[in-house]
């Protein structure tokens, strides 16, 4: 292995080793791994597309001698995501989810973990001390048990009691800090320190960012998979990258990480385009977005953060904020903030029209890709990675409102007369009486009527009945006489407005109330032609399923 370390500030090299954290010529403690990437690029050419699809295939560029095969837990190579329904609802097809829920303690701190352990049992340490918001403690516990490796986690008492006892199930001893994120971290360094235990070091450990780089290798590979690979400027064939990676941060480790990764897959010929990044806070917490947003060389430091993602607490970034504005600057990208409220939204929103289920903090990063989208810094051609991690414990019940759940009591069979059988489908009727509000979609495109349809479903109760043209929408109108009606307006032969036309001259349809969906950009006549006939005009790729719903209610209530 040709690792080497070299400090950020002096430029010293020296070799690797985890415990040695300081420069031993200027004892800065900022110092990354670099390795001989032309040898690496040749051995990958020639051995990768025969190696097993998962974190370790990128073993030379990793600071671990020999994988230990007895600590693996399946690491890495989680799924590449399309997600088609958001795509269709933000005018943006090209979204990809990198599904880091599907590591061993599902979040992608299984990464961090995975290559920590290793390189810490390779060195023969028996007891480590970590600092977390609850997923790094998880993900450490997990591997630390199977290394024989003793953790001492200190979490924050905002972190949820679940996580608590799950660092505890695998073995680790809970300290709870009732202070910041920032504070627990002073108090795990001193313990670390008077006891001479290995510390985590957050952004500054080696092994942290060099897992974290993987996520980039897998991306550009998997994008390669699935849409092939791209003509580079000297018309070689290179992997595809996306133009964004977006990520919900809390100190920015992630993200130094994956663009490190981009960084050497271009160094080593892999690939031509490191991807702008998009970094989201949540804006209770959020230093790095208003340091940058100001233009300032040193991070505002957050005291007393003011958001329920706990995960995210870091109020003071340090030099991270440093290191990460130079990558997000160097690529055009963004540092951007959401609110708690936005990203439950968005965390809904995944759920019910993707079908994955992620926690506030990644929602964040969701939160972050819609607003980015809507204000034009992401564009519509363009391919987006999302990082989308965490436990899914809090699916709170505020994000679902009202009326989630309907309640069914049965007797026992003990207390059950044999004519009560009649009293069970009388129960079941008030789950689902007999009539829905009914609403027609006429839409030529059977992807378009699916999206509304999902939508409908999602959250409420609709009896829907669907038509693929003007013609044969105006004969089921006329026929089910429907609450409500979802019309296009490009569609062959008989267009939207000349249905419109025809409900309105018949005195039985002409007070169905109507709402166009159209992905047509209206002229003034268009629009004149509409006016007062419709009840609302929504533009396909540019409504979330929220404000959708929310136009459907307001009609049909
Ligand atoms: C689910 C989730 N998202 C995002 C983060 C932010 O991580 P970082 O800023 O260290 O990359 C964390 C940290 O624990 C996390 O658990
Ligand atoms: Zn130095």
């Amino acid at each position: 292995m040709s690792l080497r370390i070299r400090c950020l500030d002096c430029g010293h090299t020296s070799s690797y080793y985890p415990t040695r954290i300081p420069c031993p010529h200027c004892n800065s403690q900022w110092r990354q791994a670099e390795y001989d990437y032309a040898e690496v690029a040749e051995i990958w050419r020639k051995e990768l597309p025969s190696r097993p699809y998962d974190l370790w295939r990128y073993v030379e560029l990793l600071p671990v001698h020999n994988p230990n095969p007895s600590l693996k837990l399946g690491e890495g190579w989680t799924p590449l995501i399309k997600a088609e329904n958001l795509g269709m609802m933000l005018g943006c097809p090209n979204i990809l989810i990198k599904d880091e829920r599907q590591g061993p303690t599902t979040s992608f701190k299984d990464r961090q973990a995975a290559v920590t352990i290793a390189a810490l049992k390779e060195a023969g340490i028996t007891e480590m001390v970590a600092a977390s918001t609850g997923n790094v403690a998880i993900s450490y516990s997990a591997y630390a048990a199977r290394a024989g490796i003793k953790l001492w986690a200190f979490v924050t008492s905002l972190v949820p009691a679940v996580k608590m006892r799950e660092i505890a199930l695998y073995g680790s001893q809970v300290i709870k800090v009732t202070g910041s994120y920032d504070q627990a971290k002073q108090i795990a360094a001193e313990f670390a320190n008077q006891r001479g235990l290995y510390q985590d070091m957050g952004a500054r450990t080696i092994t942290s960012v060099e897992g974290m780089k993987t996520i980039a290798f897998e991306i550009a590979e998997q994008l390669t998979q699935q849409l092939g690979p791209v003509k580079a400027k000297d018309g070689s064939t290179m992997w595809r990258t996306p133009d964004w990676y977006l990520q919900a941060i809390s100190g920015g480790l992630g993200p130094l990480g994956v663009t490190k990764g981009f960084q050497e897959l271009k160094t080593m010929g892999f690939a031509e385009r490191i991807p702008s990044l998009a970094v989201i806070q949540a804006e209770g917490c959020a230093p790095m977005v208003h340091s940058w947003k100001q233009k300032l060389d040193t991070p505002i430091v957050v005291t007393s953060p003011k958001t329920y993602i706990e995960t995210l607490a870091t109020g003071n970034p340090g030099r991270t904020y440093n290191l990460l504005r130079k990558e997000v600057d160097a690529q055009d990208g963004v540092f951007e903030s959401v609110t708690d409220e936005e990203a439950f939204r968005a965390m809904h929103v995944l759920a019910k029209m993707e079908g994955i289920s992620a926690e506030p903090a990644a929602a964040v990063a969701f939160a972050g890709l819609f607003k980015l989208i809507r204000s034009g810094t992401i564009k519509p051609n363009e391919t987006v990675v999302v990082n989308c991690t965490g436990h899914t414990i809090p699916a709170e019940s505020f994000i679902l409102g009202s009326g989630w759940a309907k309640n069914v009591v049965l007797p026992s069979k003990e207390e059950q007369q044999p004519q009560e059988e009649e009293g069970l489908l009388a129960a079941l009727s008030r789950v689902a009486p007999d009539r829905f509000p009914r609403i027609a979609i006429i839409d030529d495109s059977p992807e378009a009527r699916r999206l509304i349809r999902r939508i409908l479903q999602s959250q409420g109760n609709f009896t829907i009945s669907e038509a693929a043209d003007g013609k044969e929408g105006l004969a089921l109108i006329r026929q089910e006489h429907p609450d409500l009606i979802v019309l296009d307006l490009m569609m062959p032969e008989l267009d939207g407005f000349s249905v419109l036309e025809a409900l309105k001259g018949d005195s039985n349809t002409a007070d169905i109330p109507v709402i166009v969906s159209t992905a047509k950009e209206l002229t003034e006549e268009e629009k004149g032609r509409l006016k007062g006939q419709i009840q609302s005009l929504m533009q396909k790729g540019n409504f979330m399923s929220d404000d959708f719903l929310d136009e459907v209610r307001s009609i049909i209530r």
